[in-house]
């Protein structure tokens, strides 16, 4: 096993370095892409809610799990878990699943960052600037059903990713982030700025849609996308932040630093909302759009500003540089895994991992298509694409976040843990709370979401359906 002595391991250039990069990390097409689309299918503002509830109460202390393990090990997953377990123990396997998790998740990730690509091409031809508003979606529609054409993107955005991960720790992804996550922001809150001043009240309904909670809009499922949703888009619970925390300086104070990543995150998903929604609710459509919703609904209020072409490829160059940030964390983890375990070099371990990474999402690529698994839909009542999405987000995380909270709550000596959650003096009642919501909250919670979901709750009469 390969041992990295306090020293040899590479460390981020500084505290903020550590900050944007995790933040780059969470932040991603789980904020602009997936949060709006999947708010909406699920009702809204109720959802919204209990998505904030599992932030607070799930997200936030399984991140502060993941960086302390991260930090106390010095390790990938796979060592962290085998450094404060017995020696044979199976814990080391929540490593690996993490890291098939990144794999599962990276491969139809990249898809998505494709579209966002094919809609740099599209805005620099200033393609909208022609095309009526019931026409957007109809160009969406026919890129998701272009197998051909997302392979080609695909294959282009995990050439990126990997070439960002061959740099390493603090020449690609640092670097990379320190620029980007500000520039993203600063267009994100100027589109907001537009959409306030869309016409029929756009911008007030889009505000009623994301915060007026309706029970009856809820669904059995919503519950449980609503966490795995927030282990998503918080990058927890297959080993990304402990990863990222792995190369963290000891000073550093973990609530803190994880309280400003869940922070940035949260708004930026919420402030997605107000982007996206109100442009629907002004053009009289819905925000049930399904994965196409982004790439639906900006291009209208692109096509009626002026500038339009420039904040329209502003935007979706954007989209594609805070999907790579997120991207080359997923790929991170496995590679980092890799050479860890295999002893390989960076350089033979990314190329490696990113390959097989692409093979896999090739199917993803074609999922509107059905040249490739055509059957697969009819098979499982969603196409590869939405099954991959489904398994990872909503299961696999879930599984992962709550054996980590189990892990650095049960299993982890006591010294070690507390050394490494480095509670300033006065301090103690944040370590206890810590370990307390760590040990009983947190697994308490995805436990439940989990069970009810499987159905042994209902079967037990426990909880209704
Ligand atoms: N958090 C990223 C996003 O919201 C996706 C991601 C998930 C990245 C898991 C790393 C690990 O886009």
């Amino acid at each position: 096993m390969a041992d990295h002595p306090e020293g040899s391991r590479p460390l981020w250039g500084s505290r903020l370095g550590f900050i944007l990069a995790a933040a780059g990390s969470a932040i991603g097409l789980g904020n602009i892409w997936k949060f709006p689309y999947v708010t909406g299918e699920n009702g809204g503002g109720l959802f919204v809610l209990i998505y904030l509830g599992c932030v607070v109460l799930v997200g936030l202390p399984i991140m502060m799990a993941e960086i302390l393990l991260g930090r106390a090990s010095r390790q990938s997953p796979v060592g962290a878990f085998a450094a404060f377990s017995r020696p044979g123990s199976s814990w080391p396997l929540v490593g690996w699943l993490g890291v098939a998790a990144g794999f599962v998740i990276l491969s139809y990730y990249s898809v998505v960052a494709g579209w966002a690509l094919h809609y740099v091409l599209l805005s620099l031809t200033d393609h909208f600037r022609h095309l009526q508003p019931d026409q957007m979606g109809g160009i969406f529609d026919t890129l998701y059903g272009a197998g051909d054409i997302n392979l080609f993107w695909h294959l282009l955005f995990m050439l990126a990713t990997v070439s960002v991960v061959l740099a390493g720790v603090q020449g690609g992804i640092e670097k990379t982030c320190r620029v980007m996550m500000p520039a993203l922001f600063l267009i994100i809150m100027l589109l907001v700025g537009y959409s306030v001043f869309l016409p029929n009240g756009g911008f007030l309904k889009a505000l009623d849609f994301t915060f007026t909670p309706h029970l009856e809009r809820l669904s059995r499922r919503s519950v449980l996308e609503a966490l795995g949703h927030s282990f998503f888009t918080l990058s927890l619970g297959m080993g990304t932040m402990l990863t990222y925390g792995s190369y963290l300086d000891r000073q550093a104070s973990l609530l803190k630093v994880s309280l400003q990543v869940v922070l940035l995150d949260t708004l930026i998903s919420l402030l997605a909302c107000l982007m996206v929604y109100p442009v629907m609710f002004s053009f009289g459509l819905a925000p049930q759009a399904g994965p196409g919703l982004v790439f639906k609904s900006l291009p209208m209020l692109f096509a009626q500003l002026p500038g339009g072409l420039l904040i329209s490829l502003a935007f979706f160059v954007l989209v594609v540089f805070a999907a790579l940030t997120s991207a080359i964390s997923l790929l991170e983890v496995v590679t980092a895994t890799v050479m860890d375990r295999a002893g390989w070099s960076r350089r033979r371990a990314a190329l490696v991992t990113g390959a097989a990474i692409f093979a896999f999402g090739i199917p993803a690529a074609y999922a509107g298509d059905g040249r490739l698994l055509g059957a697969w839909a009819s098979m499982f009542g969603m196409n590869f694409f939405d099954t991959m999405d489904y398994l990872a987000s909503n299961w696999m995380l879930p599984l992962g976040g709550l054996l980590i909270a189990v892990f650095t709550g049960w299993v982890m000596p006591e010294s070690a843990r507390r050394a490494a959650f480095g509670a300033p003096a006065g301090q103690a009642w944040l370590y206890t709370g810590f370990v307390f919501v760590l040990r009983w909250l947190a697994p308490t919670l995805v436990l439940l979401v989990l069970l009810h979901k499987i159905g042994v709750l209902q079967e037990l009469g426990v909880m209704g359906s």
